[in-house]
This record gives C-alpha cells, sequence and structure tokens, in this order.
C-alpha cells in the first residue's frame, strides 16, 4: 500500500513523476514471454512493464494494452513510442481507454480473437498519486475526487457525503484494514453534517483529529488506509478485478498464462483464489520484492505476483 506520493526522484533531485513497475524481472520471467506472443497488458499506466514485454516478445509480438485512465494512457503511449524505437521492436502497440474487463472488445478492435498473455498490475499509478487535482493523495490539497476514470462515476466527495456510517465502517476495515474504522466514519458523518467534505487536506486533517493519540504517530500517515479503502471503493475496484479475471480466463488462449501483481491483502485472497479454482497455479506462493526493490521504490513493499496457466482442457 502506497498513497504517499511519487516514487521517482530526478537525478538532480528534483521529484519528477516517474512510476517505477514492480517486480519487473519477475513478471517478465513468469510470464515465459518469448518473440511473437500476443500479450494483454490490463492496466498500462505509464508503459512501465509495457515497455519490458514489447521488447520482449519482438517484431511479430503484440501488445494490446488498456487502462481506465485516459489522461495516463497518453503517458503510456509517449513511453511505448519511446520504447520501440529504444528497442528497434516495431511492436505493434495499441491502447485503450477501457477498464480491464473490456479485453475482448480491445483484442477485437485490434483485429485479434485471443490472446498468450494477460498481466493485471493493480492499485493506483504514481503519476495518478503525484497529481493533486486527481484528489488521489493527502501530500498535497486538491479537490477529494479519487476516481481513475475522470469521465465517469461518482467523486470521493460525492460518495462521503451520501454514504451510511455502517457501510464507511465496513470499507474502511476491509478496504484499508484500519482498526479504528468506526471511529473515523462517525468523525466523517458528524462532520458531513456542518460542512461538505470537498479536499483531500481536509479530509486527511479530520482523519488525523479522529484517531488517539498513539495511532497518530505510527510509520505511515495516519490517513492512508483511509484514503485507500476510499479510492478502493469509489473505483469499485475489487468488482473490477473479479471482472478482469474472469476476462482473462475468457481471452487467454489454453496454456496461457495470467499475472497478477497485488498491492492488498483483500485483492491477493480473490486472486489467490480465483487462480486456484481455474487455472494450473504457477506460483504456489506469492512472489515479493526483495529488500533493494523495496529499498529504491516503497510502493514495492506490499506487491504480490501470483501466476496461473489457463488448462489446456479449458479449450
Ligand atoms: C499500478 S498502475 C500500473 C503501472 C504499469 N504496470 C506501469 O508499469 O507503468 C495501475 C494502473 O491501472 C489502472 N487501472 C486500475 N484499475 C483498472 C481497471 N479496472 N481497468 C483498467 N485499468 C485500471 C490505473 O489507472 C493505473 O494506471
Amino acid at each position: 500500500m502506497d498513497t504517499t506520493g511519487t516514487n521517482g526522484n530526478g537525478g538532480d533531485g528534483s521529484r519528477q513523476p516517474v512510476h517505477l513497475p514492480v517486480l519487473l524481472s519477475e513478471t517478465l520471467a513468469i510470464l515465459e514471454l518469448r518473440d511473437g506472443l500476443v500479450v494483454v497488458d490490463g492496466t498500462v499506466g505509464a508503459g512501465g512493464h509495457a515497455r519490458a514485454i514489447v521488447r520482449a516478445i519482438g517484431p511479430t509480438g503484440r501488445l494490446v494494452g488498456l487502462d481506465r485512465d485516459s489522461e495516463i494512457l497518453a503517458s503510456a503511449r509517449a513511453a511505448l513510442a519511446d520504447g520501440a524505437s529504444a528497442s528497434g521492436a516495431g511492436v505493434r502497440v495499441s491502447l485503450h481507454h477501457l477498464p480491464h474487463a473490456g479485453m475482448r472488445d480491445a483484442l477485437a478492435d485490434a483485429g485479434l480473437t485471443g490472446c498468450d498473455r494477460v498481466l493485471l498490475d493493480l492499485g493506483v499509478s504514481s503519476l495518478q498519486l503525484d497529481r493533486p487535482e486527481r484528489g488521489f493523495s493527502f501530500m498535497a490539497d486538491g479537490p477529494l475526487d479519487m476516481r481513475m476514470d475522470a469521465t465517469a462515476g461518482v467523486t470521493a466527495a460525492e460518495w462521503l457525503a451520501t454514504v451510511g456510517e455502517t457501510e464507511l465502517a465496513d470499507a474502511l476495515f476491509q478496504l484499508g484494514d484500519e482498526r479504528h474504522s468506526r471511529r473515523i466514519a462517525a468523525a466523517i458523518v458528524a462532520a458531513r453534517r456542518k460542512t461538505p467534505i470537498l479536499r483531500t487536506r481536509q479530509l486527511a486533517d479530520l482523519v488525523v483529529r479522529a484517531l488517539p493519540g498513539p495511532a497518530r504517530r505510527g510509520r505511515i500517515h495516519p490517513a492512508t488506509r483511509t484514503f485507500q479503502a476510499i479510492r478502493m471503493a469509489v473505483n469499485d475496484e475489487l468488482g473490477e478485478l473479479r471482472r478482469g479475471l474472469a476476462a482473462a480466463l475468457d481471452c487467454l488462449v489454453p496454456g496461457g498464462r495470467l499475472a497478477v501483481i497485488s498491492f492488498h491483502s483483500v485483492e491477493d485472497r480473490v486472486v489467490k483464489h480465483f487462480l486456484r479454482e481455474h487455472t494450473e497455479v504457477v506460483t504456489r506462493k506469492p512472489i515479493e520484492a526483495g529488500a533493494a526493490e523495496v529499498a529504491d521504490n516503497p510502493r514495492a513493499r506490499s506487491a504480490k505476483l501470483r501466476c496461473g496457466r489457463k488448462p489446456e482442457a479449458a479449450a
């Protein structure tokens, strides 16, 4: 879990919005990439994993990238234009503003009927966290939005204005692992009676005030869990994950591989059970980042990579 902001740093010490792909070499290895494969990157983000995939599948490969966030797709487009020329690969890439559950449509759009590999790298990109106007982070003040697709759905401010106290407390507990979920939910409901909660800092301050003293002094910012839970609820991330896994199974050819990187125990559980039920599990235990990667990229701390192979019999 990381909602603290950028994980990138310009070489000159300046903060630059960079998203470092997590578990990159492990992901490439587990996907067993080779020339000519058709790969769906269902969460293409800034294109970090996608760039490396493009290199690995060579000029005869195809990469179909999807993201719910149209703004971030522009970064992916730039990164992949660069990547293709740097590798000289000239891989055919198509990018789609769609949730990963829409991969069948994206493949059809690219003239394809199925794929050999699917990657889902869940959660939020550092590029999203770094833009205060997107409202994902409490590190800078911004409107309380948090929608991954800024063109659709309900903002976090709108959700917080109407959600019931029990539903809110449950979301904070289940999606944020927040021990003080009831206290925080009660504080939010009391505060919104007086004034609407519209800004990220306003929410972060409210959460801090709601917590007992010791809980304000942890390793992570005291509002981290609340922000994560609200983001996951507003974007229906668990529902999206279930739909995306089903779409992947549907689109993969028999023998094809699905790799998922999750950042939350609830997500990891969903992935583990899905892979057990529907695939030949490749990773008995999830693959996690080593100390060196975590030191370079704090986001990697909670990352878990799992992989399954679509059975031949499921053809
Ligand atoms: C952790 S980032 C992916 C980073 C990417 N692998 C890279 O190396 O740059 C997650 C991305 O998934 C996108 N995303 C989240 N949920 C999604 C969904 N249901 N469908 C498609 N994209 C989604 C987010 O907008 C974000 O750009």
